[in-house]
């Protein structure tokens, strides 16, 4: 670390994580401006959301300031300074193109039960994203679309995320959470001293993977249980839900005192 780089990064997840107790989300929100201003921070929110909805939350629902924005679950990239329409970061939206036809993506979708197709702002060049709580079982057809993209040597192009039991996205294999801050990091060449992810449910386990050091919300969804038995890493699981979570994550790792 070069001593005018920030010391942490927190990278985290809004909706069920930051969201959820407006009160826990203003204490946290007001420590973390605080660091961002000392320059011992550097913000990321990672999230599945569009630009324009985390826009829109920073008035609306609280949402701290960040350092980046990590949108569409890590398909797109955006630096500051934000605005409606600004474009994403352009290599790594070139780079996730490269192996990524939403035609193909869209066909291991073909006659699964119970698909029904989420808003076209939600579906993007680089996401195709559907819910699922219609099919007669969610869990198992989410389960057919992953074995239907090995069967068909696809898995090298595709990453299916699985989210709250409802939530079914197919994104490019490179793209998601996890990559797009690893990505972030180089493309800003920073190093921080220590790293801190945080989520609650399947498009953050990407995070989790990628990164030792995560915080697990008490309202995380059941596929983020599988963490508990992640030997090597030192993820923190909160007995608080949402942002209180987050600040007895960032208390546990010492960001916050
Ligand atoms: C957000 C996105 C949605 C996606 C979900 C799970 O809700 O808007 O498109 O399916 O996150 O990743
Ligand atoms: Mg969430």
């Amino acid at each position: 670390m070069t001593s005018d780089q920030p010391q942490w990064v927190l990278a985290t997840d809004i909706d069920n994580t930051l969201t959820g107790d407006e009160p826990a989300l203003r204490e946290l929100r007001q420590e973390l401006d605080v660091m961002r201003r000392a320059g011992e921070l550097f913000l990321i929110l990672s999230t599945g959301r569009r630009l324009e909805d985390v826009l829109s939350g920073f008035e609306r629902e609280g949402l701290p300031e960040p350092d980046a924005i990590i949108a569409q679950v890590g398909t797109e990239i955006y630096l500051p300074p934000f605005s409606s329409g600004i474009a994403p970061l352009a290599a790594w939206k070139e780079r996730l193109q490269r192996d990524f036809s939403r035609g193909r993506a869209l066909g291991f979708l073909d006659g699964i039960e119970g698909v029904e197709m989420q808003l076209p702002e939600f579906n993007t060049a680089l996401k195709v994203s559907v819910f699922l709580d219609k099919a007669p079982d969610p869990h198992t057809a989410a389960e057919r679309v992953v074995r239907r993209i090995e069967e068909a040597d696809a898995s090298g192009e595709h990453r299916v995320l699985w989210s709250s039991g409802r939530d079914l996205d197919i994104i490019p294999e490179a793209a998601g959470k996890g990559n797009a801050i690893r990505y972030l990091l180089e493309y800003l060449d920073l190093n921080p001293d220590r790293l801190i992810v945080a989520g609650d449910s399947g498009n953050d386990l990407s995070m989790f993977e990628a990164f030792p050091c995560g915080i697990v919300v008490a309202n995380a969804q059941p596929e983020l249980h599988i963490l508990r038995e992640a030997a090597d890493s030192e993820h923190f699981f909160a007995s608080a839900k949402c942002a209180g979570g987050v600040v007895e994550g960032l208390r546990h790792f010492g960001l916050l005192a």
